[in-house]
């Protein structure tokens, strides 16, 4: 066997790498952790309630249509053990759908001490039993997200270090375990800093992130890559355009990704949905033909928000939301080809 040729184990999640990121179709976050599912709905007036979030994610995975766009879905832990209320397992109507099921498995981003103002993502603490139940169960990939804030002075060189560590840490236990890491480090679009800052913070996350993979000896074929796009600071009161936008993102990975790594799958942040749209069908439309990767979506609230908005808990409008639901993975996947027309 050739020094760089792949083992069985390491084309097996070199291929789910590439279906998961399959022309014209994304993947689609509904991992969203109790806390902050609860806090969606709160904003809502939805119940914050365990059959609440089941009715919810029941919705998403019944919408007709969906696997036409989302070659996979990111479950959380109360939901990949979930039920519909036919009884049917949610990893059952994936499965059904053609989608390849995934799980978030970070504990989530705690206060980085010494550090004002900083996150590190917690979660290694045993991760490798974790993952292998997890594989037992279905799932075939996984996400860890580590942030990153921008501000005066920040981020540290120690915080941009510590989360890349864990990253790489929690992406060599997924490849052991045989599944696919998505490798999240989100830089925040809150603050108004410049483009340029937010260029320069992520290009740096993602040397460090890269550096420790190498150390920790990740297979690049066999993960993705989740970044955000680079964009103005959201209070920032010069706001880049779509193109800049999309040249802006793509040089930066051009320059910190490895070729490698089969696909980038953008975050959405907190953009709106139409947005965060149109900057991926620019990405692809200016870039796809150069890129090494594809470039395609992972997203949460561009995809799943303005759905929410519609039904608000009330069983009656949820054929409408669901309608919504697939407009949106419609236009994201039509993104990722760059044939994207938004609404006149
Ligand atoms: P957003 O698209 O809402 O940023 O969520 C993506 C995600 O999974 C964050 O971890």
């Amino acid at each position: 066997m050739g020094l760089l040729e792949l083992t069985p184990v390491a084309q097996d999640l070199a291929s789910t790498a590439r279906m998961m990121m399959q022309a014209g179709k994304g993947i689609l976050a509904m991992d969203e952790s109790n806390p902050t599912a609860n806090r969606r709905f709160a904003k809502l007036g939805i119940p914050e309630t365990v059959d609440a979030r089941r009715a919810w994610r029941e919705l998403i995975l019944t919408t007709p249509g969906l696997g036409e766009h989302i070659s996979s879905a990111i479950l959380y832990d109360e939901t990949i053990r979930q039920t519909a209320s036919d009884g049917t397992a949610f990893l059952m109507l994936l499965a059904k759908a053609g989608i390849i099921a995934g799980i978030k498995v970070d504990a989530g981003a705690k206060d980085l001490a010494a550090h004002p103002g900083e996150k590190v993502t917690e979660g290694l603490d045993r991760l490798r039993e974790r993952l292998a139940e997890y594989r037992q169960m279905g799932a075939r990939f996984a996400k860890w997200r580590a942030v990153i804030a921008i501000g005066k002075g920040i981020p540290s060189r120690g915080c941009l270090e510590a989360n890349a560590h864990g990253l790489a840490r929690y992406a060599g236990l997924c490849q052991e375990a045989g599944l696919v890491p998505i490798v999240e480090p989100e830089v925040l679009m809150d603050g108004d800093h410049t483009l340029e800052r937010c260029a320069e913070v992520t290009e740096a996350a993602l040397r460090s992130v890269f550096a420790q993979l190498y150390e920790q000896r990740v297979l690049l074929e066999g993960m993705i890559l989740k970044p955000n796009m680079v964009l103005s600071g959201a209070d920032c009161p010069v706001q880049a355009g779509v193109e800049e936008v999309a040249d802006t993102t793509v040089k930066v990975l051009l320059r910190a990704v490895p070729a490698a790594v089969p696909g980038i799958a953008f975050l959405s942040g907190g953009q709106s949905a139409e947005m965060a749209s149109v900057r991926l069908n620019a990405m692809n439309v200016r870039w796809r033909d150069k890129a090494p990767w594809a470039l395609t979506f992972s997203f949460s609230r561009a995809i799943q928000q303005p759905a929410m908005e519609l039904w608000k808990g009330d069983a009656s409008q949820a054929a409408a939301a669901q309608r919504l639901l697939y407009q949106r993975a419609t236009a994201n996947g039509m993104a990722r080809r760059g044939a994207y027309q938004p609404p006149a």
